[in-house]
Protein backbone atom coordinates (compact mmCIF):
# COMPACT_ATOMS: atom_id res chain seq x y z
CA UNK A 1 0.00 0.00 0.00
CA UNK A 2 1.01 3.72 -0.94
CA UNK A 3 0.96 6.50 1.52
CA UNK A 4 -1.88 7.33 3.21
CA UNK A 5 -3.38 10.78 1.99
CA UNK A 6 -4.51 13.07 4.50
CA UNK A 7 -6.83 16.22 4.49
CA UNK A 8 -6.31 18.45 7.59
CA UNK A 9 -9.05 21.12 7.72
CA UNK A 10 -8.54 23.24 10.73
CA UNK A 11 -5.03 24.60 11.41
CA UNK A 12 -5.12 26.30 15.19
CA UNK A 13 -3.81 24.78 18.02
CA UNK A 14 -4.72 21.00 17.21
CA UNK A 15 -3.68 21.29 13.85
CA UNK A 16 -1.08 23.11 13.61
CA UNK A 17 1.06 20.05 16.57
CA UNK A 18 -0.26 17.86 14.23
CA UNK A 19 1.36 18.77 11.45
CA UNK A 20 4.25 19.41 13.51
CA UNK A 21 3.99 15.78 14.96
CA UNK A 22 3.70 14.75 11.21
CA UNK A 23 7.09 16.38 10.29
CA UNK A 24 8.85 15.19 13.11
CA UNK A 25 8.01 11.69 13.74
CA UNK A 26 6.97 10.91 10.29
CA UNK A 27 9.67 8.19 9.88
CA UNK A 28 8.76 6.58 12.85
CA UNK A 29 4.99 6.63 12.18
CA UNK A 30 5.96 4.91 8.44
CA UNK A 31 8.05 2.20 10.64
CA UNK A 32 5.38 1.73 12.68
CA UNK A 33 2.72 1.23 10.30
CA UNK A 34 4.38 0.26 7.06
CA UNK A 35 3.34 3.17 4.99
CA UNK A 36 4.23 6.69 5.29
CA UNK A 37 1.38 9.28 6.20
CA UNK A 38 1.20 12.27 3.97
CA UNK A 39 -0.49 15.74 4.47
CA UNK A 40 -1.70 15.77 1.15
CA UNK A 41 -4.30 18.92 1.45
CA UNK A 42 -5.23 21.72 4.35
CA UNK A 43 -7.74 24.30 4.88
CA UNK A 44 -7.94 27.25 7.35
CA UNK A 45 -9.61 30.62 7.36
CA UNK A 46 -6.49 32.45 6.59
CA UNK A 47 -4.27 31.66 4.16
CA UNK A 48 -1.46 34.37 4.72
CA UNK A 49 -1.42 33.31 8.76
CA UNK A 50 2.13 32.50 9.34
CA UNK A 51 1.88 29.48 11.09
CA UNK A 52 5.22 28.08 11.16
CA UNK A 53 4.60 24.88 9.03
CA UNK A 54 6.15 23.44 6.06
CA UNK A 55 2.92 21.99 4.41
CA UNK A 56 5.37 21.29 1.27
CA UNK A 57 2.94 20.61 -1.47
CA UNK A 58 -0.30 20.45 0.37
CA UNK A 59 -3.40 21.71 -1.49
CA UNK A 60 -4.47 24.47 0.00
CA UNK A 61 -8.69 24.84 0.24
CA UNK A 62 -10.38 28.52 0.77
CA UNK A 63 -13.29 25.70 1.52
CA UNK A 64 -12.77 22.87 4.03
CA UNK A 65 -16.11 21.11 2.85
CA UNK A 66 -14.09 21.00 -0.50
CA UNK A 67 -11.28 19.73 1.19
CA UNK A 68 -13.56 16.84 2.39
CA UNK A 69 -15.07 15.69 -1.15
CA UNK A 70 -10.96 15.84 -2.53
CA UNK A 71 -11.10 12.40 -4.11
CA UNK A 72 -7.35 11.89 -3.97
CA UNK A 73 -7.73 12.06 0.10
CA UNK A 74 -7.79 8.68 2.33
CA UNK A 75 -8.56 10.51 5.46
CA UNK A 76 -9.71 13.79 6.38
CA UNK A 77 -8.81 15.16 10.20
CA UNK A 78 -11.11 17.60 11.36
CA UNK A 79 -10.03 20.00 13.56
CA UNK A 80 -11.93 22.91 13.28
CA UNK A 81 -14.81 22.69 16.10
CA UNK A 82 -17.98 23.37 16.75
CA UNK A 83 -21.14 20.71 16.77
CA UNK A 84 -22.83 21.99 13.91
CA UNK A 85 -22.21 24.39 10.87
CA UNK A 86 -18.60 23.30 8.98
CA UNK A 87 -17.32 20.90 11.27
CA UNK A 88 -20.57 18.64 10.76
CA UNK A 89 -20.76 19.10 6.96
CA UNK A 90 -16.64 18.23 6.83
CA UNK A 91 -17.14 14.94 8.86
CA UNK A 92 -20.66 14.46 7.39
CA UNK A 93 -19.48 14.87 4.03
CA UNK A 94 -16.56 12.88 3.98
CA UNK A 95 -17.77 10.16 5.65
CA UNK A 96 -20.48 10.09 2.78
CA UNK A 97 -17.63 10.37 0.10
CA UNK A 98 -16.51 6.47 1.90
CA UNK A 99 -13.48 8.50 3.62
CA UNK A 100 -12.11 7.44 7.06
CA UNK A 101 -12.44 10.60 9.29
CA UNK A 102 -10.60 11.88 12.60
CA UNK A 103 -11.83 14.39 14.72
CA UNK A 104 -10.59 16.13 18.46
CA UNK A 105 -14.21 17.65 18.48
CA UNK A 106 -16.44 16.14 21.36
CA UNK A 107 -19.22 18.94 20.63
CA UNK A 108 -20.09 17.11 17.29
CA UNK A 109 -19.58 13.58 18.72
CA UNK A 110 -21.76 14.33 21.60
CA UNK A 111 -24.34 15.93 19.58
CA UNK A 112 -23.95 13.98 15.93
CA UNK A 113 -22.41 10.78 17.01
CA UNK A 114 -24.89 8.51 16.75
CA UNK A 115 -25.65 9.44 13.17
CA UNK A 116 -22.47 10.20 12.11
CA UNK A 117 -21.82 6.30 13.25
CA UNK A 118 -24.24 5.48 11.33
CA UNK A 119 -22.83 6.57 8.32
CA UNK A 120 -19.31 5.31 8.55
CA UNK A 121 -20.77 2.08 9.42
CA UNK A 122 -22.75 1.98 6.00
CA UNK A 123 -19.95 3.19 3.90
CA UNK A 124 -17.14 0.77 5.89
CA UNK A 125 -14.85 3.79 6.86
CA UNK A 126 -13.30 4.40 10.70
CA UNK A 127 -14.59 7.87 12.28
CA UNK A 128 -11.57 7.94 14.83
CA UNK A 129 -11.84 10.62 17.86
CA UNK A 130 -9.18 9.83 20.32
CA UNK A 131 -8.42 13.46 20.79
CA UNK A 132 -12.40 14.69 21.63
CA UNK A 133 -12.02 13.07 25.18
CA UNK A 134 -9.33 13.97 27.99
CA UNK A 135 -6.26 15.11 25.55
CA UNK A 136 -3.67 12.88 25.53
CA UNK A 137 -4.93 10.25 27.50
CA UNK A 138 -5.65 6.97 25.65
CA UNK A 139 -9.45 7.38 27.32
CA UNK A 140 -11.74 6.14 24.26
CA UNK A 141 -9.35 3.06 23.70
CA UNK A 142 -8.99 2.13 27.02
CA UNK A 143 -13.03 2.06 27.27
CA UNK A 144 -13.21 0.71 23.74
CA UNK A 145 -10.57 -1.79 24.01
CA UNK A 146 -9.17 -2.11 27.27
CA UNK A 147 -12.23 -2.64 28.88
CA UNK A 148 -14.21 -3.87 26.72
CA UNK A 149 -14.54 -7.78 28.43
CA UNK A 150 -16.24 -5.78 31.48
CA UNK A 151 -19.41 -4.52 32.34
CA UNK A 152 -18.91 -1.20 33.63
CA UNK A 153 -20.38 -0.54 36.48
CA UNK A 154 -18.82 3.40 37.25
CA UNK A 155 -16.32 5.92 35.10
CA UNK A 156 -15.86 9.73 36.76
CA UNK A 157 -13.16 12.17 35.52
CA UNK A 158 -11.51 15.09 35.36
CA UNK A 159 -12.46 15.96 31.89
CA UNK A 160 -11.45 19.80 31.49
CA UNK A 161 -8.32 20.75 31.49
CA UNK A 162 -8.67 24.63 31.38
CA UNK A 163 -11.22 24.04 34.15
CA UNK A 164 -8.13 21.95 36.46
CA UNK A 165 -5.64 24.65 35.66
CA UNK A 166 -7.90 26.94 36.65
CA UNK A 167 -8.64 25.85 39.79
CA UNK A 168 -5.32 24.85 40.70
CA UNK A 169 -3.22 28.10 40.02
CA UNK A 170 -6.40 29.63 41.87
CA UNK A 171 -5.17 27.32 44.89
CA UNK A 172 -1.69 27.28 44.80
CA UNK A 173 -1.76 31.52 43.76
CA UNK A 174 -4.61 33.03 45.40
CA UNK A 175 -5.79 34.69 42.27
CA UNK A 176 -9.28 34.98 41.19
CA UNK A 177 -11.04 33.09 38.31
CA UNK A 178 -11.06 35.35 35.42
CA UNK A 179 -6.91 36.34 34.89
CA UNK A 180 -6.31 32.74 35.54
CA UNK A 181 -9.24 31.64 32.47
CA UNK A 182 -7.00 33.96 30.25
CA UNK A 183 -3.83 32.46 31.22
CA UNK A 184 -5.68 28.55 29.99
CA UNK A 185 -6.55 30.94 26.60
CA UNK A 186 -3.50 32.27 25.67
CA UNK A 187 -1.79 28.66 26.47
CA UNK A 188 -3.85 27.12 23.74
CA UNK A 189 -6.37 25.30 26.67
CA UNK A 190 -9.54 27.00 26.12
CA UNK A 191 -12.38 26.52 23.70
CA UNK A 192 -12.95 29.11 21.06
CA UNK A 193 -15.78 30.46 23.42
CA UNK A 194 -14.81 29.55 27.25
CA UNK A 195 -17.89 29.25 28.61
CA UNK A 196 -17.74 25.76 27.19
CA UNK A 197 -15.02 24.59 29.82
CA UNK A 198 -16.26 26.80 32.71
CA UNK A 199 -19.53 26.15 32.57
CA UNK A 200 -18.91 22.33 32.74
CA UNK A 201 -20.37 22.00 29.10
CA UNK A 202 -17.28 20.50 27.71
CA UNK A 203 -16.94 18.01 30.00
CA UNK A 204 -20.65 17.32 29.83
CA UNK A 205 -19.92 16.52 25.92
CA UNK A 206 -16.74 14.14 27.00
CA UNK A 207 -18.77 12.36 29.46
CA UNK A 208 -21.69 11.50 27.38
CA UNK A 209 -19.34 9.81 24.86
CA UNK A 210 -17.56 7.71 27.67
CA UNK A 211 -20.86 7.07 29.04
CA UNK A 212 -21.97 5.52 25.68
CA UNK A 213 -18.52 3.42 25.21
CA UNK A 214 -18.56 2.17 29.07
CA UNK A 215 -22.50 1.54 29.29
CA UNK A 216 -22.82 0.58 25.57
CA UNK A 217 -25.69 3.12 25.05
CA UNK A 218 -26.61 5.94 22.87
CA UNK A 219 -24.76 9.33 23.32
CA UNK A 220 -27.10 11.13 25.00
CA UNK A 221 -25.86 14.96 26.12
CA UNK A 222 -29.20 16.34 27.27
CA UNK A 223 -29.23 13.59 29.83
CA UNK A 224 -26.37 14.71 31.93
CA UNK A 225 -26.56 17.40 34.84
CA UNK A 226 -24.37 20.19 34.09
CA UNK A 227 -22.76 22.99 36.40
CA UNK A 228 -19.86 24.51 36.06
CA UNK A 229 -16.92 26.37 38.01
CA UNK A 230 -17.91 29.90 37.61
CA UNK A 231 -19.23 30.29 41.28
CA UNK A 232 -15.77 28.84 43.22
CA UNK A 233 -14.01 31.57 44.45
CA UNK A 234 -10.57 31.40 45.65
CA UNK A 235 -11.95 31.90 49.59
CA UNK A 236 -14.02 28.09 48.87
CA UNK A 237 -10.50 26.78 47.59
CA UNK A 238 -8.83 27.92 50.64
CA UNK A 239 -11.37 27.02 53.19
CA UNK A 240 -11.70 23.11 51.35
CA UNK A 241 -7.99 23.12 51.70
CA UNK A 242 -7.62 23.54 55.49
CA UNK A 243 -10.62 20.97 55.54
CA UNK A 244 -8.28 18.38 54.18
CA UNK A 245 -10.59 18.78 50.68
CA UNK A 246 -9.50 19.89 47.09
CA UNK A 247 -12.23 21.75 44.66
CA UNK A 248 -12.09 19.62 40.97
CA UNK A 249 -14.84 19.42 38.48
CA UNK A 250 -15.40 16.12 38.03
CA UNK A 251 -17.75 14.43 35.25
CA UNK A 252 -19.68 11.08 36.54
CA UNK A 253 -21.53 8.47 35.15
CA UNK A 254 -22.91 5.59 37.23
CA UNK A 255 -25.53 2.67 36.97
CA UNK A 256 -28.21 3.66 39.91
CA UNK A 257 -31.50 1.73 40.52
CA UNK A 258 -31.77 0.56 36.94
CA UNK A 259 -30.85 4.06 35.36
CA UNK A 260 -27.76 5.74 33.89
CA UNK A 261 -27.45 8.80 35.87
CA UNK A 262 -24.94 11.24 34.37
CA UNK A 263 -23.89 14.16 36.06
CA UNK A 264 -21.00 17.12 35.88
CA UNK A 265 -20.01 19.72 38.72
CA UNK A 266 -17.64 20.96 41.41
CA UNK A 267 -16.85 18.25 44.26
CA UNK A 268 -14.88 18.26 47.11
CA UNK A 269 -12.26 15.21 47.45
CA UNK A 270 -10.03 14.81 49.88
CA UNK A 271 -6.61 15.08 49.13
CA UNK A 272 -5.42 11.74 49.76
CA UNK A 273 -7.59 10.35 46.76
CA UNK A 274 -5.49 9.85 43.96
CA UNK A 275 -7.83 12.07 42.02
CA UNK A 276 -7.05 15.19 44.37
CA UNK A 277 -3.50 14.97 43.23
CA UNK A 278 -4.26 15.22 39.15
CA UNK A 279 -3.45 18.89 38.87
CA UNK A 280 -2.94 21.94 36.26
CA UNK A 281 -4.43 21.03 32.69
CA UNK A 282 -3.84 16.88 33.90
CA UNK A 283 -7.18 15.20 33.13
CA UNK A 284 -7.93 11.83 34.61
CA UNK A 285 -10.43 8.93 33.82
CA UNK A 286 -10.95 6.02 36.62
CA UNK A 287 -13.30 3.21 35.68
CA UNK A 288 -15.14 0.51 37.66
CA UNK A 289 -15.29 -3.05 35.77
CA UNK A 290 -16.07 -6.25 37.23
CA UNK A 291 -13.18 -8.23 35.90
CA UNK A 292 -10.47 -5.66 35.67
CA UNK A 293 -11.71 -4.16 39.82
CA UNK A 294 -10.48 -0.34 39.15
CA UNK A 295 -8.22 1.54 37.31
CA UNK A 296 -6.93 4.99 36.49
CA UNK A 297 -5.24 7.23 33.75
CA UNK A 298 -4.21 9.91 33.85
CA UNK A 299 -2.35 12.63 31.54
CA UNK A 300 -2.34 16.10 29.57
CA UNK A 301 -6.25 16.88 28.71
CA UNK A 302 -5.13 19.76 26.83
CA UNK A 303 -2.96 21.73 24.42
CA UNK A 304 -1.56 21.38 21.08
CA UNK A 305 0.98 18.05 21.66
CA UNK A 306 -0.65 16.03 23.96
CA UNK A 307 -4.01 16.39 21.65
CA UNK A 308 -1.80 16.24 18.36
CA UNK A 309 -0.33 12.80 19.79
CA UNK A 310 -3.97 11.24 20.41
CA UNK A 311 -4.75 12.46 17.10
CA UNK A 312 -1.86 10.82 15.67
CA UNK A 313 -2.91 7.36 17.61
CA UNK A 314 -5.77 7.58 15.47
CA UNK A 315 -4.23 7.96 12.12
CA UNK A 316 -1.90 5.62 12.69
CA UNK A 317 -5.20 2.91 13.58
CA UNK A 318 -6.13 3.70 10.16
CA UNK A 319 -3.31 3.27 8.17
CA UNK A 320 -3.12 -0.25 9.81
CA UNK A 321 -6.09 -1.16 8.72
CA UNK A 322 -8.12 -1.41 12.32
CA UNK A 323 -11.87 -0.91 11.97
CA UNK A 324 -13.01 -0.16 15.36
CA UNK A 325 -16.95 0.56 15.79
CA UNK A 326 -17.18 4.13 16.50
CA UNK A 327 -18.86 2.77 19.95
CA UNK A 328 -17.71 -0.09 20.56
CA UNK A 329 -20.33 -1.70 18.92
CA UNK A 330 -21.64 -1.68 15.80
CA UNK A 331 -24.81 1.06 15.34
CA UNK A 332 -27.18 -1.48 14.28
CA UNK A 333 -26.49 -3.76 17.31
CA UNK A 334 -27.37 -0.93 19.44
CA UNK A 335 -30.11 0.06 17.72
CA UNK A 336 -31.58 -3.56 18.50
CA UNK A 337 -30.62 -3.57 22.13
CA UNK A 338 -33.08 -2.07 24.53
CA UNK A 339 -32.88 1.38 25.48
CA UNK A 340 -30.37 1.79 29.27
CA UNK A 341 -32.98 4.40 30.99
CA UNK A 342 -31.24 7.88 31.94
CA UNK A 343 -31.78 9.07 35.11
CA UNK A 344 -34.21 12.63 35.72
CA UNK A 345 -32.40 15.47 36.70
P1 LIG B 1 -8.34 26.66 17.05
O1 LIG B 1 -9.34 27.76 17.21
O2 LIG B 1 -6.95 26.87 17.55
O3 LIG B 1 -8.25 26.24 15.50
C1 LIG B 1 -9.37 26.16 14.67
C2 LIG B 1 -8.89 26.10 13.23
O4 LIG B 1 -10.03 25.99 12.38
C3 LIG B 1 -8.12 27.35 12.77
O5 LIG B 1 -7.03 26.99 11.97
C4 LIG B 1 -9.15 28.13 11.91
O6 LIG B 1 -8.55 28.88 10.86
C5 LIG B 1 -9.94 26.97 11.33
N1 LIG B 1 -11.30 27.36 10.97
C6 LIG B 1 -12.25 27.91 11.73
N2 LIG B 1 -13.38 28.12 11.03
C7 LIG B 1 -13.11 27.69 9.78
C8 LIG B 1 -13.83 27.66 8.56
N3 LIG B 1 -15.09 28.10 8.51
N4 LIG B 1 -13.23 27.16 7.47
C9 LIG B 1 -11.96 26.70 7.51
N5 LIG B 1 -11.22 26.71 8.63
C10 LIG B 1 -11.79 27.20 9.73
O7 LIG B 1 -9.01 25.38 17.73
P2 LIG B 1 -8.28 24.15 18.43
O8 LIG B 1 -7.20 23.64 17.58
O9 LIG B 1 -8.02 24.48 19.85
O10 LIG B 1 -9.49 23.09 18.46
C11 LIG B 1 -9.87 22.35 17.33
C12 LIG B 1 -10.78 21.22 17.77
O11 LIG B 1 -10.07 20.37 18.65
C13 LIG B 1 -12.04 21.66 18.53
O12 LIG B 1 -13.08 20.77 18.23
C14 LIG B 1 -11.64 21.51 19.98
O13 LIG B 1 -12.73 21.29 20.83
C15 LIG B 1 -10.77 20.27 19.90
N6 LIG B 1 -9.79 20.08 20.97
C16 LIG B 1 -8.96 21.11 21.33
C17 LIG B 1 -7.98 20.91 22.29
C18 LIG B 1 -7.05 21.97 22.72
O14 LIG B 1 -6.30 21.73 23.68
N7 LIG B 1 -7.03 23.12 22.11
C19 LIG B 1 -7.85 19.60 22.95
C20 LIG B 1 -8.77 18.60 22.48
C21 LIG B 1 -9.70 18.85 21.53
P3 LIG B 1 -7.54 30.11 11.13
O15 LIG B 1 -6.34 29.50 11.78
O16 LIG B 1 -7.22 30.65 9.79
O17 LIG B 1 -8.28 31.04 12.03
N1 LIG C 1 -10.92 23.02 26.21
C1 LIG C 1 -10.64 21.65 26.47
C2 LIG C 1 -10.10 21.50 27.86
C3 LIG C 1 -9.67 21.13 25.45
O1 LIG C 1 -9.68 22.51 28.44
O2 LIG C 1 -10.08 20.39 28.40
C4 LIG C 1 -9.41 19.65 25.57
O3 LIG C 1 -10.53 18.91 25.19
Amino acid sequence: TGAMKIGVAGLGTVGGGLCRLIETNGSLLAQRCGRSLLVSAVSARDRRKDRGLSLEGARWYEDPVSLAKDPELDVVVELIGGSEGVAYEVVATALSAGKHVVTANKALIAHHGTALARIAEEKGVTLAYEGAVAGGIPAIKTLREGLAGNRVTRVQGILNGTCNYILTTMRETGREFGEVLDEAQKLGYAEADPSFDVDGVDAAHKLAIITALAFGCEVDFDAIQVEGIRRVSAIDIAYAEELGFRIKLLGIAQRRNGAIEQRVHPCMVPKSAPIASVEGVFNAVHAEGDFVGRIMIEGAGAGERPTASAVAADLLDIARGAQLPTFGISATALESLPTLPMAEH
